[in-house]
């Protein structure tokens, strides 16, 4: 079974609240979440593998280390991408891949209709990006995806999830860690999580 990691850190307690507030605005939800993903980045990059670099200081010689493994980050669309820049920032010479799915909003099913990731994704250390994990269909169908094209180190990095997304990718896909700055409640009738935030998509773009 793979391993959920709930991050906790007051910074992250209070932007999730301010996120989660029905009035905060597009501009305010943007910042919010990038902080957010930023503050996660540190526990979700924390197993990264080093490898035994030298570096001459103005004063001396010393053993440093650089990562060994690069990483692909992959957002899922559209959603994810309102995380991605933030991870970007802080990991720059990691490639960027998209997946592009949407919920079916009768069924509920992942619907692909985008996928584009490096062409040396079996190399890298892979990060799916998406705020929510509800049911779990997208990001399970988007690391079958990118599980089909080669990448076998996977993590999950999502910003609120809920009880029922993480049992389905932990059953579809038993290898893959998940990350979450909060786990909430359960799905309403809707698929919704309860509290949640919304719609992730609409709060990032403005299209509600
Ligand atoms: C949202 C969200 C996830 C998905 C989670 O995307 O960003 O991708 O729903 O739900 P699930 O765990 O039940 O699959 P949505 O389908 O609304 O598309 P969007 O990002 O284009 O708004
Ligand atoms: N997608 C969202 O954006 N929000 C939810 O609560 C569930 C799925």
């Amino acid at each position: 079974m793979s391993k959920l990691t709930v991050i906790s850190h007051p910074l992250i307690a209070h932007k999730i609240t301010m996120l989660r507030d029905e009035n905060t605005p597009v501009k305010e939800f943007r910042e919010l979440i990038n902080e957010i993903a930023l503050l996660m980045t540190y526990e979700v990059t924390k197993e990264l593998p080093l490898k035994p670099h030298k570096v001459k200081t103005p004063v001396a010689e010393t053993e440093g280390a650089f990562i060994e493994r690069q990483v692909a980050l992959v957002p899922i669309l559209r959603a994810g991408l309102g995380i991605v820049d933030a991870l970007m920032k802080i990991i720059p010479a990691s490639k960027v891949g998209h997946v592009g799915l949407y919920r079916d909003p009768e069924t509920l099913n992942p619907v692909e209709y985008y996928c584009k990731l490096p062409t040396d994704i079996e190399q890298r250390q892979v990060i799916v990006l998406d705020p929510m994990l509800a049911t779990g269909g997208s990001a399970a169908a988007a690391i079958d995806f990118i599980k089909q094209r080669g990448a076998n180190k996977i993590k999950l990095m999502c910003v609120i999830g809920a009880p029922e997304g993480v049992k389905a990718v932990q059953e579809a896909h038993p290898d893959v860690d998940i990350y979450l700055a909060a786990l909430d409640e359960k799905l309403n009738d809707h698929g919704y999580i309860v509290p949640g935030l919304g719609d992730a998509g609409d709060r990032l773009f403005g299209t509600l």
